[in-house]
Protein backbone atom coordinates (compact mmCIF):
# COMPACT_ATOMS: atom_id res chain seq x y z
CA UNK A 1 0.00 0.00 0.00
CA UNK A 2 1.32 3.44 -1.06
CA UNK A 3 1.68 6.29 1.96
CA UNK A 4 -0.93 8.40 2.13
CA UNK A 5 -1.26 11.82 2.13
CA UNK A 6 0.19 13.25 5.30
CA UNK A 7 1.88 15.95 7.38
CA UNK A 8 4.20 15.25 10.32
CA UNK A 9 2.92 17.11 13.72
CA UNK A 10 4.88 17.33 17.00
CA UNK A 11 3.26 17.17 19.86
CA UNK A 12 4.55 18.03 23.56
CA UNK A 13 2.93 17.43 27.16
CA UNK A 14 0.42 20.90 27.12
CA UNK A 15 -1.09 19.85 23.54
CA UNK A 16 -3.81 17.55 22.88
CA UNK A 17 -3.11 14.48 20.60
CA UNK A 18 -4.69 12.93 18.26
CA UNK A 19 -6.66 10.07 19.96
CA UNK A 20 -4.87 7.17 17.86
CA UNK A 21 -1.76 8.68 19.32
CA UNK A 22 -2.82 8.00 22.59
CA UNK A 23 -4.05 4.46 21.92
CA UNK A 24 -0.32 3.96 20.17
CA UNK A 25 1.98 5.45 22.85
CA UNK A 26 -0.38 4.87 25.74
CA UNK A 27 2.53 3.26 28.03
CA UNK A 28 5.10 6.06 26.79
CA UNK A 29 3.14 8.76 27.41
CA UNK A 30 1.88 7.39 30.91
CA UNK A 31 5.40 7.18 31.53
CA UNK A 32 6.61 10.70 30.49
CA UNK A 33 3.50 12.30 31.93
CA UNK A 34 3.40 10.62 35.60
CA UNK A 35 7.17 9.08 36.12
CA UNK A 36 9.44 11.56 34.98
CA UNK A 37 11.87 12.01 37.34
CA UNK A 38 11.60 16.02 37.66
CA UNK A 39 8.99 16.75 35.65
CA UNK A 40 9.73 20.69 35.45
CA UNK A 41 13.14 19.61 33.72
CA UNK A 42 11.92 16.86 31.12
CA UNK A 43 9.46 17.05 28.86
CA UNK A 44 8.28 14.45 26.22
CA UNK A 45 8.42 15.13 22.53
CA UNK A 46 5.73 12.82 20.38
CA UNK A 47 6.00 13.09 16.73
CA UNK A 48 2.67 11.55 14.04
CA UNK A 49 2.38 11.44 10.98
CA UNK A 50 -1.28 12.05 10.27
CA UNK A 51 -3.22 11.62 7.43
CA UNK A 52 -6.56 13.85 7.86
CA UNK A 53 -8.86 13.50 9.91
CA UNK A 54 -6.51 12.40 12.26
CA UNK A 55 -5.56 8.74 11.40
CA UNK A 56 -2.09 8.51 12.77
CA UNK A 57 0.05 6.29 10.05
CA UNK A 58 3.08 6.20 12.68
CA UNK A 59 5.12 8.04 15.04
CA UNK A 60 7.87 8.49 17.19
CA UNK A 61 8.54 9.25 20.95
CA UNK A 62 10.82 10.24 23.08
CA UNK A 63 11.63 12.31 26.53
CA UNK A 64 13.90 15.13 26.61
CA UNK A 65 16.03 16.62 29.55
CA UNK A 66 19.20 16.66 31.21
CA UNK A 67 21.82 13.88 31.65
CA UNK A 68 21.34 13.03 35.90
CA UNK A 69 25.50 11.97 35.77
CA UNK A 70 28.53 11.57 34.72
CA UNK A 71 31.15 13.62 32.60
CA UNK A 72 27.90 14.90 30.47
CA UNK A 73 25.87 15.78 33.65
CA UNK A 74 23.55 18.70 33.21
CA UNK A 75 23.35 18.00 29.26
CA UNK A 76 20.55 17.64 27.23
CA UNK A 77 19.22 13.87 26.27
CA UNK A 78 16.68 12.97 24.08
CA UNK A 79 15.85 9.53 24.53
CA UNK A 80 13.93 7.47 21.94
CA UNK A 81 10.92 5.29 23.86
CA UNK A 82 9.37 3.97 20.62
CA UNK A 83 9.19 4.22 17.07
CA UNK A 84 5.82 2.63 15.33
CA UNK A 85 4.98 2.53 11.51
CA UNK A 86 1.42 0.86 11.29
CA UNK A 87 2.45 -2.62 9.46
CA UNK A 88 0.45 -1.39 6.10
CA UNK A 89 2.63 1.16 5.70
CA UNK A 90 5.77 0.25 6.28
CA UNK A 91 9.04 0.41 4.05
CA UNK A 92 8.27 3.41 2.08
CA UNK A 93 10.08 5.69 4.33
CA UNK A 94 7.97 6.59 7.10
CA UNK A 95 9.86 5.56 9.90
CA UNK A 96 13.28 7.14 8.33
CA UNK A 97 11.00 10.29 8.38
CA UNK A 98 9.95 10.26 11.35
CA UNK A 99 13.56 9.58 13.16
CA UNK A 100 15.07 12.23 11.19
CA UNK A 101 12.39 14.69 12.00
CA UNK A 102 13.08 13.63 15.87
CA UNK A 103 17.03 14.54 15.36
CA UNK A 104 15.61 18.04 13.80
CA UNK A 105 13.44 18.36 17.06
CA UNK A 106 16.13 17.17 19.52
CA UNK A 107 18.74 19.77 18.27
CA UNK A 108 16.07 22.47 18.27
CA UNK A 109 15.94 21.67 21.89
CA UNK A 110 19.17 21.91 22.59
CA UNK A 111 20.37 18.51 23.05
CA UNK A 112 23.67 17.23 21.63
CA UNK A 113 22.52 13.84 22.40
CA UNK A 114 20.01 11.38 21.23
CA UNK A 115 19.92 7.73 22.47
CA UNK A 116 17.71 5.16 20.92
CA UNK A 117 17.96 1.62 21.96
CA UNK A 118 17.57 -0.88 19.84
CA UNK A 119 17.64 -4.81 19.56
CA UNK A 120 19.86 -6.51 17.32
CA UNK A 121 17.01 -8.98 16.25
CA UNK A 122 15.05 -5.54 14.64
CA UNK A 123 16.46 -5.25 11.53
CA UNK A 124 13.98 -2.70 9.97
CA UNK A 125 15.17 -0.44 13.80
CA UNK A 126 18.86 -0.61 12.59
CA UNK A 127 18.37 -0.18 8.69
CA UNK A 128 16.07 3.08 10.28
CA UNK A 129 18.63 3.89 12.33
CA UNK A 130 21.99 4.29 9.60
CA UNK A 131 19.73 5.64 7.54
CA UNK A 132 18.81 8.64 9.70
CA UNK A 133 23.01 8.78 10.55
CA UNK A 134 22.80 7.49 13.86
CA UNK A 135 26.23 5.82 14.92
CA UNK A 136 26.13 2.73 16.45
CA UNK A 137 27.59 1.19 19.87
CA UNK A 138 27.00 -2.65 20.64
CA UNK A 139 25.97 -3.20 24.79
CA UNK A 140 27.89 -6.29 25.83
CA UNK A 141 25.26 -8.21 27.32
CA UNK A 142 21.97 -7.18 26.68
CA UNK A 143 21.30 -7.61 23.12
CA UNK A 144 21.02 -3.91 22.57
CA UNK A 145 22.45 -1.10 20.20
CA UNK A 146 22.59 2.27 21.87
CA UNK A 147 22.75 4.84 19.09
CA UNK A 148 23.73 8.29 19.76
CA UNK A 149 24.41 10.89 16.34
CA UNK A 150 25.85 14.15 17.09
CA UNK A 151 23.34 16.67 16.87
CA UNK A 152 23.61 19.86 16.35
C1 LIG B 1 11.12 -0.06 12.56
C2 LIG B 1 9.97 0.57 11.78
C3 LIG B 1 9.49 1.80 12.56
C4 LIG B 1 10.47 1.02 10.41
O1 LIG B 1 9.45 1.78 9.77
P1 LIG B 1 9.41 1.91 8.17
O2 LIG B 1 8.45 2.98 7.83
O3 LIG B 1 9.21 0.60 7.55
O4 LIG B 1 10.90 2.41 7.87
P2 LIG B 1 11.54 2.83 6.46
O5 LIG B 1 10.60 2.51 5.36
O6 LIG B 1 12.02 4.21 6.58
O7 LIG B 1 12.82 1.87 6.38
C5 LIG B 1 12.70 0.48 6.61
C6 LIG B 1 14.03 -0.20 6.30
O8 LIG B 1 14.05 -1.46 6.96
C7 LIG B 1 14.47 -2.43 6.01
N1 LIG B 1 13.92 -3.69 6.44
C8 LIG B 1 12.65 -4.01 6.70
N2 LIG B 1 12.55 -5.29 7.07
C9 LIG B 1 13.81 -5.79 7.06
C10 LIG B 1 14.37 -7.06 7.35
N3 LIG B 1 13.62 -8.09 7.76
N4 LIG B 1 15.72 -7.20 7.22
C11 LIG B 1 16.49 -6.19 6.82
N5 LIG B 1 16.02 -4.94 6.54
C12 LIG B 1 14.68 -4.76 6.65
C13 LIG B 1 13.90 -1.93 4.72
O9 LIG B 1 14.53 -2.54 3.62
C14 LIG B 1 14.21 -0.44 4.83
O10 LIG B 1 15.56 -0.15 4.55
P3 LIG B 1 16.04 0.34 3.06
O11 LIG B 1 15.27 1.59 2.76
O12 LIG B 1 17.50 0.60 3.25
O13 LIG B 1 15.72 -0.76 2.12
C15 LIG B 1 8.81 -0.44 11.56
O14 LIG B 1 9.33 -1.61 11.00
C16 LIG B 1 8.04 -0.78 12.82
O15 LIG B 1 7.10 -0.07 13.22
N6 LIG B 1 8.43 -1.88 13.49
C17 LIG B 1 7.74 -2.31 14.73
C18 LIG B 1 8.12 -1.42 15.90
C19 LIG B 1 9.62 -1.40 16.15
O16 LIG B 1 10.28 -2.43 16.10
N7 LIG B 1 10.16 -0.17 16.44
C20 LIG B 1 11.58 0.01 16.68
C21 LIG B 1 12.00 -0.23 18.06
S1 LIG B 1 11.18 0.83 19.21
Amino acid sequence: MSTPDHVIRVYSNDDELPAEAERLFEAELAYSRREMPDPEAWRFVNICAVAPPGRVLGGLHMDVGPIAFGPLGGELLAYVEHLIVRPEHRNHGLGTALLRRAVEEASARGCRHIQFNVRWSNPAAIAVCRKAGFAMTCLEDGGYFVIKPTVG
